[in-house]
């Protein structure tokens, strides 16, 4: 087995971020984006390949690094579960040293946690975790930078974050603690996030300012919000659970009742794919103050941030 060559960045969970590189990537990928609309497409990736490896299903995530890639002057080839068989057809080391023999970059989504960890162990090349079961951080940077655009400066602002202590949740109370946001979790009880995050951005917290707090009734978690994110209630992998989950959520459903508790004008926001009836309803989803498709378009803008980030950082390292 090779030794794990330590000069390159990953991005495993969000926790691999400090708040200074969480403001250079918002940095660069709203530069990138106000880039795009007049037209420019720097090729700050000219040539270089990114590896795509899916365990499960996307539309954002896989459309956005593949444009992303081609944007910024590269290529990305995706490979599905059919093709690799992750763990399975071959180990996850005999792949990582198969993948940076040609590829750049990796990107992958997994169901476990630790295959993204291998993956970065292994390979020489950055790794990208594009959702695991614990962590989804690309989504996060997403929603940081929207959230940027929308209301300037993060420091102090209130989201609410309803629904299941998921990936999505875990990466949200990462990132926000370290911008010195105030972050409510309104969980039903038995979903709460994992103890070890709530151990990490309660010590976060400490050192960035801001405030991240646990209320159970959803109608006192909105009453202070600026914005309220809600995720599926069933992720993926979840089926088998669904009509459980159905009935544990069911007072959390993000509805027109629910938010007449929140101050006017709070935006709604939704990693998507968003199951409509379920944790919100159209008339929410779709109201005047949803944000959820400025979120999905600024995929490709974070993502192009991330990797131009990342790949700087390691051609920082190597030149170390
Ligand atoms: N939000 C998100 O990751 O969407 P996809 O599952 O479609 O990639
Ligand atoms: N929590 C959801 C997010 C989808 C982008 C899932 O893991 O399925």
């Amino acid at each position: 087995m090779n030794t794990p060559i330590h000069k390159k960045r990953d991005l495993r969970t969000a926790a691999d971020l400090g708040r200074d590189e969480i403001l250079e990537i918002i940095h660069r990928s709203v530069e990138l984006k106000s880039r795009l609309k007049k037209g420019d497409r720097p090729a700050l990736l000219d040539g270089r390949c990114l590896a795509m490896i899916f365990q499960k299903p996307s539309l954002r995530t896989r459309s956005t690094f593949d444009i992303g890639m081609s944007q910024l002057g590269g290529h990305a080839v995706y490979l599905g579960p059919n093709e690799i068989g992750l763990g399975q057809r071959e180990s996850i080391s005999d792949i990582a040293h198969n993948l940076e023999r040609w590829f750049d970059m990796i990107m992958a989504r997994t169901f476990s946690q630790k295959h993204i960890n291998q993956l970065a162990e292994y390979s020489r090349i950055p790794v990208i975790n594009a959702l695991s079961d614990f962590d989804h951080p690309c989504q996060a940077l997403t929603d940081v930078m929207t959230l940027t655009e929308k209301a300037g400066k993060l420091d102090g602002f209130n989201l609410t974050y309803l629904g299941d202590g998921n990936n999505v949740c875990h990466s949200l109370m990462v990132i926000c603690s370290r911008l010195g946001m105030n972050l409510t979790v309104s969980t039903p009880p038995g979903y709460e996030p994992d103890a070890s995050v709530t151990k990490l951005v309660l010590q976060t917290v400490r050192k960035h300012g801001g405030r991240v707090e646990f209320v159970g009734n959803p109608t006192n978690a909105v009453a202070n919000a600026q914005a309220i994110y809600t995720d599926v209630w069933t992720s993926m992998g979840q089926e088998e659970e669904s009509r459980k989950r159905l009935e544990d959520f069911s007072a959390f459903q993000l509805n027109t009742a629910l938010l007449s508790k929140a101050p006017e004008g709070a935006m709604i926001m939704h990693d998507l794919p968003a199951h409509r009836g379920e944790e919100i309803t159209d008339e929410v989803i779709d109201c005047r103050n949803s944000i959820v498709f400025d979120q999905a378009e600024n995929r490709l803008h974070a993502q192009k941030g991330l990797m131009v980030f990342l790949h700087e950082a390691c051609q920082a390292r190597s030149r170390c």
